[in-house]
């Protein structure tokens, strides 16, 4: 997809990741960029881009995204505004460790139930009967793939976004709908999440050979992930060590594990 003119919706906005793809997006010439947060920091992320994009084409809408009704209406709001919706990010997400069996429970429903929301939310906003086809990037985890230590429903929640994604991908669905929806994995990234699971920068810092990423960097595979009309439920990982790399969602592969 051009994303020249395009207008987003980007959950967790107000956060390191969700920051640097709006910011990529801005830069791509997106109409307008609107971040959903259930924190009013994103009052001051906007008033950031504000600064440095022209002021009529960021906005936030503050937004507890684990409430379906709350999520809708940002989708209300960004579409009333803007005119339309082309892209859905679905970013926000917390990490809490084992401990914490409140936390790990919100974990499991702001990662995995509320990416659904937004999945199914963009899918409805998006969809060739209601509106102009779209892209839909859910925001997963090397830890779908690599467990991290301690950190059971995170891990649970992110490989549950993998596989959500790939079935909301499936291309024979895309043609009918004409929304894409791909799914972003990156590894450690540099943002406040890192601090806020108790342990977690500590683990990191003994892992050998884990260098941590910065949000532009990651923000460069997101944008891939927008742009390139080929992908559709494919899994993007983004690693210091191997990159940027697709794993498509291929139609022989999807065909021999329905044989099993
Ligand atoms: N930082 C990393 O190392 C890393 C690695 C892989 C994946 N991720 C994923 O990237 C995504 C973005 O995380 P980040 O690293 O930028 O962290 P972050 O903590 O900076 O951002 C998360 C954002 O989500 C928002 N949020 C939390 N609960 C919400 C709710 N109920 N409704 C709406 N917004 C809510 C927070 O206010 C925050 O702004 C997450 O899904 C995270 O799991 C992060």
């Amino acid at each position: 997809m051009k994303i020249s003119g395009k207008v987003a919706l980007i959950t967790g906005g107000a956060g390191g990741l969700g920051k640097a793809f709006a910011a990529a997006l801005l830069r791509a010439k997106a109409k307008a960029v609107c971040l959903v947060d259930i924190s009013s920091r994103g009052k001051e992320v906007a008033e950031d881009l504000r600064l440095q994009y022209p002021p009529s084409q960021v906005d936030f809408y503050h937004c507890d995204v684990m409430n379906y009704d709350l999520f809708k209406g940002a989708f209300d709001f960004v579409q009333k505004r803007f005119g339309a919706i082309d892209i859905v990010c679905n970013n926000a997400g917390m990490a809490a460790s084992d401990h914490n069996v409140s936390g790990s429970i919100r974990t499991l429903r702001l990662n995995l139930e509320a990416v659904y929301f937004g999945t199914k939310l963009g899918m409805d906003y998006m969809d060739k009967e209601s509106g102009r086809g779209g892209v839909i990037i859910n925001v997963a985890s090397m830890a779908a793939f690599l467990p991290l230590m301690g950190s059971m429903c995170y891990n649970a929640s992110k490989a549950g976004v993998v596989a959500l994604t790939k079935s909301a991908g499936v291309p024979e669905q895309y043609e009918m709908t004409g929304v894409r929806v791909n799914a972003l994995c990156p590894s450690f990234t540099e943002t406040p999440l890192l601090d806020t699971s108790s342990g977690l920068r500590e683990m990191i810092a003994q892992l050998p050979n884990h260098p941590i990423m910065s949000p532009e960097y990651v923000a460069e595979g997101f944008q891939q992930l927008v742009e390139n009309e080929e992908l559709c439920g494919a899994v993007m990982r983004v690693t210091p060590q191997k990159g940027i790399e697709i794993v498509p969602n291929r139609r022989k592969d999807r065909n021999s594990s329905s044989k099993l």
